[in-house]
C-alpha cells in the first residue's frame, strides 16, 4: 500500500480517511458479522470503496478478499465507483417502461454525456436504473436522491436538472 494515499483522493484528507478506516475496522475486530456494517460506515467515509479500501478491510478483519469482493458485488448499497453528489434513478418497472422510461434514460445519457451506470465528470451526478419505486401511478418516474419525480417527459429532464448544484 505504500504511503497509504490511494488514487481515490488527494494527500492529507486521504490520511485521515484512512487513519478512521483503521478505527473502523478495529471496533468492529472480532465480532461476529463485522463485514457488511464495517463496509458501510466505510463508504459513508470514502463516498465508495476503492480497491484498496476492500484490501485494507479484508486484512484488517482477517478475512479472504474474495470474501469483500464477493459482498461488495453482491448488494447494490455498495460500489466500488465513485459517486456523484446526486444520483438519479430511473425506474425500468413495466408500469414506467410502458410509459416511455426508455426515451427518459435516452434523454439523461445525452445531457449527463455518460451511460448508465457512470458518473458525469465533475462528479455532480450518477445515472442509474431502478426497479419498481412503488409509485407506478406516476409512471413514469425518476428520483434524484431521495426526491420523486412523477410523469416525466424528455423535454422537463433540462429544466429538472438545472436545479441541482
Ligand atoms: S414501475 Fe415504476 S414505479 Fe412502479
Amino acid at each position: 500500500m505504500g504511503t497509504g494515499v490511494c488514487r481515490c483522493g488527494k494527500g492529507v484528507e486521504q490520511r485521515d480517511k484512512f487513519e478512521k478506516l483503521d478505527e473502523i475496522i478495529e471496533s468492529y475486530k472480532g465480532k461476529e458479522g463485522a463485514l457488511i456494517p464495517v463496509l458501510h460506515e466505510v463508504q459513508q467515509l470514502f463516498g465508495y470503496l476503492p480497491e484498496e479500501v476492500q484490501e485494507r478491510v479484508a486484512a484488517g478483519l482477517g478475512l479472504p478478499l474474495s470474501e469483500v469482493y464477493g459482498v461488495t458485488t453482491f448488494y447494490s448499497l455498495f460500489t466500488s465507483e465513485p459517486r456523484g453528489k446526486h444520483r438519479i434513478s430511473i425506474c425500468l418497472g413495466t408500469a414506467c417502461y410502458v410509459k416511455g422510461a426508455a426515451a427518459i434514460v435516452e434523454k439523461l445519457e445525452e445531457e449527463l454525456g455518460v451511460k448508465v451506470g457512470g458518473t458525469t465528470k465533475d462528479e455532480k451526478f450518477t445515472l442509474e436504473v431502478t426497479r419498481c419505486l412503488g409509485a407506478c401511478g406516476l409512471a413514469p418516474v425518476m428520483m434524484i436522491g431521495d426526491h420523486v419525480y412523477g410523469k416525466v417527459t424528455p423535454d422537463k429532464i433540462k429544466e429538472i436538472l438545472e436545479k441541482y448544484d
